[in-house]
């Protein structure tokens, strides 16, 4: 089995995306997804209405999560920690207590040679086209992430 976690901010935009996503390219046999936070604001809630809707007319279901923040045991439970932004991969690296928990850590848009700026926009404060765009990505680079898998 190998276990990978997605990581933002507050684990209702982004990361859930990339945990369903992902989930959906894999056989849950092999692979256990999994996301998270770097921040507590939004601790047990559902993803962003705007994140369940742009998932669901893609075909993929996200209602189910609930909001959790990433935690110390979070790098022994996951063999990969894909942070959103650089913000996130700068949370998750300052709580890592080994070199071998840092290794752990990548930017998730490291894997997507098609675009330039590493970061997945936060779309928090965006409208519904940033949500578009954001799961566009995040769909393209789960793509590339899976077939390597
Ligand atoms: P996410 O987006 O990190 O993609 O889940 C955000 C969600 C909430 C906030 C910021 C970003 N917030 O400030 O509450």
């Amino acid at each position: 089995m190998t276990s990978i976690l997605m990581v933002c901010l507050g684990n209702i935009c982004r990361s859930p995306l990339a945990h369903g996503i992902l989930e959906s390219k894999l056989n849950t046999e092999h692979f256990y997804i999994d996301s998270a936070g770097t921040a507590a604001y939004h601790i047990g809630n559902k993803p962003d209405s705007r994140s369940i809707s742009v998932a669901k007319s893609n075909g993929i279901d996200i209602s189910m999560q609930r909001a959790k923040q990433f935690k110390i045991s979070d790098f022994d439970t996951f063999d990969i920690i894909y942070a959103m932004d650089q913000s996130n991969y700068t949370n998750i690296i300052a709580l890592a207590r080994s070199k071998d928990d840092i290794k752990k850590v990548k930017l998730f848009l490291e894997e997507n040679q098609k675009v330039s700026n590493k970061n997945v926009l936060d779309p928090y404060y965006g409208d519904v086209d940033d949500f578009v765009n954001v799961f566009n990505t995040i769909n393209d680079t789960c793509n590339t992430i899976a077939k390597a898998l």
